[in-house]
C-alpha cells in the first residue's frame, strides 16, 4: 500500500505535512462522568457534544477524512442499560445532526459489521449515507458495532467465497485487493490514531489500516475534548518523522544523539 499522500495546505514545502485522515479513539466518557458523581450515561450525552466540536474543527483544520470510534463489537459486553443508553445516543445523533451535516457537505459513512445492528439504527445508517454519499467535504466515518478482527475476518471470508466461485486466484490476492474488501475501501488509511483518556491501546481499532498511523495518547477524558486537543495532536503528529520502513531523513534530528554522541550514521 502506499502512504497517504499528506500535502500541507499551506502551500510551505518545508512545512511539515498536515495528517489528512485522523481516527480518534473516543475514551473516557464514564471516567468524566464518575469524576463529576453523574450517572455514565450523561458521560456520554456530552461526548456527542465533543463529537460535534471535533467534526467543526477537523474542518478548520484541513482534515479531509475524521474516523470516530463510537461503539466497539466488545461494547456489547457492557451492561444491557448502558448499552441502550449508547443506542439511544446514536439515534438522537444521526437524526438531531444529519440535515446539518450534510448542509455543511459533510459525507457520512459507516464502518462495522451490519449484523447485530438493531434495525431502526440500520435504517437511519442507511439514510445517513445514502443522503451525504455525494458530498465533497469532509469524510466523516463512524466505527459502530465495528471491531478490527471482525472486519478482517468479514474481508477474508469475502476473499475466500470469490476464490471459490473461481472469481479470483488465491496468488492475486494482494494488499491492495484485501483492503478493497475492508469496511474502509476508498478511503485512505489514517496518518494519526489519537486515543482521549490517557488509556494506550488500540482496543481492536483499525489494525489493518493503522499500520503505519502516527500514534498519540492525550489525557484529556472525551466529554472534555476540544479545538485545541486537536490541534495539540497535529502538532505532535507533524513534529513526527514518519518513515515507512525507509531511512530517516537526511534532516531529522537523531533522538540518540545525546546519549550516543558519537554514534556512527549509517549512510
Ligand atoms: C467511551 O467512553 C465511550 C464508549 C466506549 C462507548 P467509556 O464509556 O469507555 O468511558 P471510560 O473508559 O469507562 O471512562
Ligand atoms: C474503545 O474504548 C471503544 C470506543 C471508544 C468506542 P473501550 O473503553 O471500549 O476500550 P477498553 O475496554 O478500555 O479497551
Ligand atoms: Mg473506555
Amino acid at each position: 500500500m502506499t502512504p497517504t499522500d499528506s500535502s500541507d495546505p499551506s502551500g510551505d514545502a518545508h512545512a511539515a505535512p498536515c495528517p489528512q485522515h485522523v481516527a480518534i479513539i473516543m475514551d473516557g466518557n464514564g471516567r468524566w462522568a464518575a469524576k463529576r458523581h453523574l450517572p455514565r450515561a450523561e458521560g456520554h450525552r456530552r461526548g456527542v457534544e465533543a463529537v460535534r466540536r471535533v467534526v467543526e474543527a477537523a474542518g478548520n483544520e484541513g482534515i479531509a477524512c475524521l474516523t470516530l470510534f463510537s461503539f466497539s463489537s466488545e461494547n456489547w459486553s457492557r451492561p444491557a442499560g448502558e448499552v441502550s443508553d449508547l443506542m439511544r445516543l446514536i439515534r438522537l445523533f444521526i437524526r438531531s445532526d444529519l440535515a446539518r451535516l450534510h448542509a455543511k457537505g459533510v459525507r457520512v459513512r459507516i464502518i462495522g459489521a451490519e449484523e447485530g445492528v438493531p434495525e431502526d439504527i440500520a435504517a437511519l445508517i442507511h439514510e445517513a449515507e445514502s443522503k451525504t454519499a455525494d458530498n465533497q467535504g469532509l469524510i466523516l466515518q463512524v466505527a459502530f458495532n465495528y471491531g478490527a478482527r471482525d472486519e478482517i475476518v468479514r474481508a477474508a471470508r469475502r476473499m475466500a467465497e470469490l476464490a471459490l466461485k473461481g472469481d479470483v486466484a488465491p496468488s492475486a490476492i494482494t494488499e491492495e485487493l484485501f483492503a478493497a474488501a475492508l469496511d474502509t475501501s476508498g478511503i485512505p488509511d489514517p496518518d494519526l490514531i489519537i486515543r482521549t483518556s490517557g488509556e494506550q491501546r488500540l482496543s481492536n481499532f483499525l489494525l489493518w489500516q493503522g499500520a503505519y498511523a502516527e500514534l498519540v495518547f492525550l489525557p484529556v477524558l472525551w466529554p472534555d475534548f476540544c479545538a485545541e486537543h486537536l490541534r495539540e495532536a497535529v502538532e505532535i503528529f507533524r513534529s513526527r518523522d514518519r518513515r515507512f520502513g525507509g531511512r530517516p531523513e537526511e534532516a531529522a534530528p537523531d533522538p540518540l544523539a545525546k546519549d550516543v554522541p558519537a554514534r556512527e550514521k549509517h549512510a
